[in-house]
């Protein structure tokens, strides 16, 4: 068994090495503060990871596999509602069970009829992703079958078909809300991404034309957001469910840090940027001498990414499917135009070459997201809709170890030294 050393005062410690399944490896210090009394630093966890079996992604390569398979393979030939299956239950469904499957995601899709007066009290312009995480947060009261005090698989299987099922119309209702429409409510006769559609566009005066083709689109972009191995938001779903919290407690909290523009947030960062550069005089240039410049606050957002050096196997094939349906609709749009060009200007600059910084997954999902008609301040629930099956993979491959470790990381103390309280008389001022 390889190993690694540590000398530290004089005395040479011995860590043991993991390797995994595609020859990464890793050093296991679980031991260290015990042993030797130090903890690491390491901000913004570059360095520190954990070990799973749900998502394989080579940065450098710019690889990302659910559960081993390719997700270009998975994003050409399945659907989300298999890929879903695939990453809770780590592998790819039966016909019977495709079946039943999909039978409890139409059982678990309305929302509890009190759950819908919560819209009426919502000012129009509230954000939908505040209002997917208000109505997460209330599955708790809802729907009280908490998997951790009940080891039935059933009362599982139930919450991850409300979850994936209820976030997708409680989408399409902050939708509906924000225009002061009626709630479209979801049909037993549609697939999962046509109903959305459906929830999203139609009306009592004009139904909606199933888009085959816009369909495909979105269980395209669906599967291409469904899990990231342990991004922000993913380890926060972990990091709350280690406390042994319910599932829909923990997404909620994924939720909420998904919405961050440095996350999933960007894709809407990345339209209202192009928007601001469409509106404006600025140069493409001018754009990326902002994003470079230290004294200049602007980042290119869709650009960039913690683990791809490589191209965003997700932005590679987003951006195909972008072009093509555009030409498809016979539609352009300018800030596909802009995109295109900051791109290109970008991949040619040094300052981006050297940082390895490329399109990730939000540089050009947005432009498809408008295509579809669906509007800005959506774009990041969208994201959540098509997470929410590796938050559940993930939370349930930690809760599944023996024993459940709370996360509790360790720090060292830079504050003030020992003092004594003084009454505020005597406080100098
Ligand atoms: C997602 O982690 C995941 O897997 C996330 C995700 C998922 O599926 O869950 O892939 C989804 O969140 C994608 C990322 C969306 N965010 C954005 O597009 C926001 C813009 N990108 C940056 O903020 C940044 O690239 C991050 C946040 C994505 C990554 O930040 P890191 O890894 O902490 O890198 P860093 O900020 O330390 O940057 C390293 C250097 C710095 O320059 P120097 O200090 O070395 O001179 O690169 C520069 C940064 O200033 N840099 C950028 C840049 N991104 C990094 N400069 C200009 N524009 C950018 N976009």
């Amino acid at each position: 068994m390889e190993k690694a050393q540590l000398k530290l005062n004089g005395k040479t410690y011995d860590f043991p090495v993991v390797v995994g399944t595609e020859n990464e490896h890793a050093i296991d210090i679980s031991r260290l503060r015990r042993d030797t009394g130090y903890i690491t630093l390491d901000e913004g966890f570059h360095n520190t990871g954990c070990e799973s079996s749900v998502t394989f992604i080579d940065g450098e390569k710019g690889i990302l596999r659910y559960r081993g398979y390719d997700v270009a393979e998975l994003a050409e030939k399945s659907s989300f509602v298999e890929t879903a299956f695939l990453l809770v239950y780590g592998r790819l469904p039966t016909v019977t069970e495709r079946k039943q499957f999909s039978v409890l995601l139409t059982e678990n899709s309305l929302l509890h009829e009190d759950m819908n007066h919560y819209f009426t009290g919502l000012p129009p312009h509230a954000h939908p992703m505040a209002i997917l995480s208000t109505m997460v947060s209330s599955f708790a009261i809802f729907y009280p079958t908490y998997f951790v005090d009940d080891k039935d698989p059933k009362t599982f299987d139930t919450m991850v078909a409300i979850l994936l099922s209820k976030v997708r119309t409680i989408a399409a209702f902050s939708y509906k809300k924000s225009i002061g429409e009626p709630f479209v409510y979801p049909r037993h006769d549609l697939r999962f991404c046509g109903n959305f559609l459906n929830m999203m566009f139609a009306s009592p005066v004009k139904p909606y034309e199933a888009d085959s083709e816009a369909e495909a689109l979105l269980n395209m972009l669906l599967i291409l957001h469904a899990d990231h191995e342990q991004n922000c938001s993913t380890s926060t779903v972990r990091l709350v469910g280690s406390s042994r919290v319910n599932l829909y407690s923990s997404v909620c909290a994924g939720i909420n840090a998904l919405w961050g523009p440095l996350h999933g947030g960007a894709n809407q960062s990345v339209i209202e940027m192009l928007e601001s550069i469409h509106a404006s005089e600025l140069t493409i240039k001018d754009v990326l001498d902002r994003a470079k410049s230290k004294s200049h606050p602007f980042r290119l957002f869709g650009f960039g990414h913690r683990v791809y050096k490589n191209f965003d196997p997700r932005a590679v094939i987003i951006k195909k499917a972008c072009l093509k349906f555009l030409e498809s609709r016979k539609t352009s749009d300018p800030l596909l135009d802009i995109a295109l060009e900051l791109e290109e200007a970008a991949l040619k600059d040094e300052y981006f070459i050297e940082r390895k910084l490329y399109p990730n997954v939000d540089f050009y999902s947005g432009i498809i997201y408008r295509a579809l008609g669906i509007p800005t301040n959506m774009f990041t629930v969208l994201f959540a809709m098509g997470r929410v099956p590796g938050w559940i993979a993930q939370w349930k491959e930690m809760h599944d170890a023996v024993p459940i470790k709370i996360g509790r990381p360790r720090q060292v103390y830079m504050g003030a030294p020992l003092r004594f309280y003084k009454p505020i008389e005597e406080r100098e001022e």
